[in-house]
């Protein structure tokens, strides 16, 4: 048996994560990079979120987002809800998927939502009923699963204890975020070892890592060697959290392919598209991103001798 699993599914969340931390993005633009990235083999798409745009404003007009993207067959199409309003407004605009977002710790919760971690989990309890009733599944995403930059350390139980109220909830999968970027490859075991202890498994979960600082395709290695198979990256680098201090953005989809089809992990991911796709996305945003590869170009790229 092969060290690592021998497929991967990546959800790209530049789209959203990414766009919510930059100066508005027009629609047509916004709708121009999702239409590009659903080009490329990519099978989930974080669309946009249904939030207040008083919290929010990147984020205003998601539904008009939804209704002008070409919707490409095979391709899940999620948006990201704080509480009920949300999904009820993401159910009318036609997504495929629905993510509820719960903070595991206190103080990062009622800064990102304005409620209690019960209230939340509560929410989300009541719309993944609300969304089931509509034939629409859920994950729900347990996030400072990793730390907190309020209040620092999460305590791993505490972090398990929140996903498995969200799967007695009747979340369809559950998804962690490292906000932050405060995961190591240490804390990805420890993680790990806590959510078995609530009976969930490497099989199971979806990572959603911040590469904040520098440990973001290292806790995705430590992770694949766990049995993780699922793995959320954005576009360029794109991103952080405007409600933590100094993150930045998430792994890059573009590097994570290009580490990913080397190891033989099958990703059905087409490297060229996608960085052209993080070059489209560098121009929506009128600056560098992050990502390596789109600088450096893939391993196998040669330099003619006298270049
Ligand atoms: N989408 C759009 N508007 C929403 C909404 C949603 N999901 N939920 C509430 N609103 C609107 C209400 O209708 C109300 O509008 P009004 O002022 O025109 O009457 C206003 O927002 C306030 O509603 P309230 O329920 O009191 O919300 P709040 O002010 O306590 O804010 C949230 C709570 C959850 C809506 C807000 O904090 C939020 O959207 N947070 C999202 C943060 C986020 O996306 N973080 C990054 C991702 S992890
Ligand atoms: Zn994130």
């Amino acid at each position: 048996m092969s060290r690592w699993p021998s497929a991967v599914e990546i959800g790209e969340v530049g789209p959203r994560d990414g766009l919510q931390n930059e100066a508005t993005v027009p629609v047509g633009d916004r709708i121009r990079l999702i239409d590009a990235l659903s080009a490329t083999g990519l099978r989930r798409i974080e669309a946009v979120s249904f939030v207040s745009p008083k919290a929010i404003p990147p984020m205003a007009g998601a539904a008009e987002v939804m209704a002008g993207i070409t919707r490409r067959p095979g391709v899940v199409y999620r948006a990201l809800v704080p509480n009920v309003k949300g999904a009820e407004l993401a159910l009318a605009a036609g997504v495929d998927e629905i993510e509820v977002v719960v903070s595991a710790s206190e103080t990062h919760n009622r800064r990102n939502v304005r409620r209690s971690v019960d209230e939340s989990i509560t929410a989300a309890a009541e719309l993944t009923a609300l969304a089931h009733a509509a034939g629409t599944p859920v994950e729900a995403i347990t996030s400072t699963a990793f730390g907190c930059p309020y209040e620092g350390d999460v305590p791993e139980a505490r972090v398990a204890g929140v996903a498995a109220r969200l799967r007695d909830g009747g979340a369809d999968r559950l998804s962690f975020g490292d906000t932050t970027g405060m995961a190591t490859p240490a804390r990805v075991h420890t993680l790990l070892d806590a959510l078995g202890d609530v009976g969930i498994t490497a099989a199971d979960i979806s990572l959603h890592f911040h590469n904040t600082r520098g440990t973001g395709l290292a806790n995705v290695v430590t992770a694949l060697e766990r049995g993780v198979t699922r793995f959320d990256a954005s576009i360029g680098g794109l991103g952080g959290c405007p409600y933590a201090p100094g993150a930045t953005g998430n792994i890059v989809t573009e590097d994570l392919v290009h580490m990913l089809d080397d190891m033989g992990i099958a990703t059905g991911v087409d490297l060229p598209a996608l960085i052209d796709c993080a070059h489209l996305a560098q121009d929506i945003v009128g600056r560098e991103l992050p990502g390596q590869v789109i600088r450096a170009g893939p391993r196998s790229a040669t330099v003619e001798v006298g270049a």
